[in-house]
């Protein structure tokens, strides 16, 4: 049965909700699920922009031969070709035979790419800056390369200053009901899934971002339609401030993240004694995680709001801990920079984590690490607390810097 909800008179949510996928892309655990946003503008034209994820195909196809009321579907525009949002194309222009599919010239290559659909006359190829009139409604077409495929672009409807954003400003969690992220608590249960998605998925291209901020800056915005979570329809400059924050790869907090790998407690203890002698010093909200136990998605979302990391590694197989190596891999591969670093090692007869741990976070852009370093020989004893209190005062000075 379809399960529409009204994001204006003409415009409807015809989307679907997935909380069985365990993980998103393969790779992102999602607990909260996720949703596949799609919306159909109904004027003297139609046009549904995006399809949807193939596990929410059935409702979708309802929610859009509901909506639609018996007329046809004129135009499909596709703003990204990520499967998740372009699964039903083809069965769209099996059900709609005078649809036409609305792309930029990228677009329509991977529709090649990924299908064997005969396309022959079913394309409007559209351009930077392009529109497209639905009657009332206008569709304007900017393209957003990288934000978070090369293909992306954003559509614009100019009478109701709708953007239909792509994955941009988009988040996982699946809509239980709610529609507008004034319908839920989006600061308290959304923000740090949200933060997550950003960073792992479109992270590394932050100039892209920036560019694409740039171009929408000078557009009037009353509401932004992403393909996954909530639709804005306040706080927008809130939402905004988040992207530029992430997007320059600036902390959104002056915080403490303390990340450790530890195999039998004695690195966990190094990290936990400077977490306590950060607390003693009147440093809040310090983070400390367990990057054997933490998924790496939730630890780099923490890189990205935090302004100090501090790294506490053993030595293993005379490289680093391997959760620790695969986080710091994650960290270069996602662009992150700009952030000051403590770092602690930990070895019994050859500490050399420190070193590792420095050389790959010396490929990061503009980060700073902190002196002293610390070295633990096997457990913390009275010579290596001198060396986390000497590397607490280090980040206190920092902080308050
Ligand atoms: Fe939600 Fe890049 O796809």
């Amino acid at each position: 049965m379809y399960c529409t909800r009204n994001v204006t008179d003409c415009v409807t949510w015809v989307g679907g909700s997935d909380r069985r996928l365990a993980l998103f892309e393969n790779l992102f655990p999602i607990s909260r699920g996720v949703s596949y946003n799609s919306y159909l503008i109904m004027d003297e034209k139609t046009a549904l922009l995006d399809t949807v994820d193939s596990s929410v195909t059935r409702v979708f196809l309802e929610n859009v031969a509901h909506t639609l009321n018996d007329r046809s579907l004129d135009y499909l525009v596709v703003n990204h070709m990520e499967p998740d949002h372009c699964a039903n194309i083809e069965e769209l222009m099996v059900r709609y035979p005078e649809m036409q599919v609305i792309g930029n010239a990228k677009t329509i290559g991977m529709i090649k790419q990924f299908y064997d659909m005969d396309l022959e006359g079913r394309t409007i190829l559209v351009k930077e800056g392009d529109s497209i009139c639905l009657g009332s409604h206008t569709l304007n077409f900017y393209f957003a390369p990288m934000v978070h495929w090369p293909e992306v672009m954003v559509t614009y409807e100019s009478s109701e200053k709708i953007l239909f954003s792509a994955d941009a400003f988009g988040t996982f969690g699946a809509l239980n009901g709610a529609l507008f992220n004034d319908e839920v608590s989006f600061e308290r249960d959304w923000l740090s899934d949200a933060r997550r998605y950003y960073t792992n998925i479109v992270g590394k291209y932050g100039p892209q971002v920036q560019a694409a901020l740039k171009k929408l800056s000078g557009l009037d915005i009353a509401l932004i339609c992403p393909l996954h979570g909530p639709v804005w329809r306040s706080d927008v400059a809130w939402l905004m401030d988040k992207y530029n924050h992430w997007s320059l790869y600036e902390p959104e907090d002056k915080a403490v993240a303390i990340f450790y790998g530890s195999m039998y407690g004695n690195t966990e203890n190094a990290a936990e004694a400077l977490a306590a002698k950060l607390g003693e010093a009147g440093v809040k909200d310090i983070a400390v995680y367990d990057v054997s136990k933490t998924h790496v998605s939730d630890l780099i979302a923490e890189t990205f709001r935090c302004s100090h990391l501090v790294f506490a590694c053993p030595t293993y197989n005379a490289g680093l801990y391997p959760a620790m190596l695969n986080f710091l891999h994650d960290m270069k591969a996602l662009n992150v920079q700009k952030r000051t670093v403590g770092l602690i090692e930990n070895g019994t007869w050859a500490a050399t984590a420190n070193k590792q741990m420095a050389a790959l976070i010396g490929e990061m852009k503009n980060m700073e690490i902190l002196e002293p370093t610390v070295t633990v020989k096997s457990a913390l004893k009275e010579d290596s607390m001198a060396q986390i209190e000497a590397l607490k005062d280090a980040i206190l000075a920092s902080l308050n810097a």
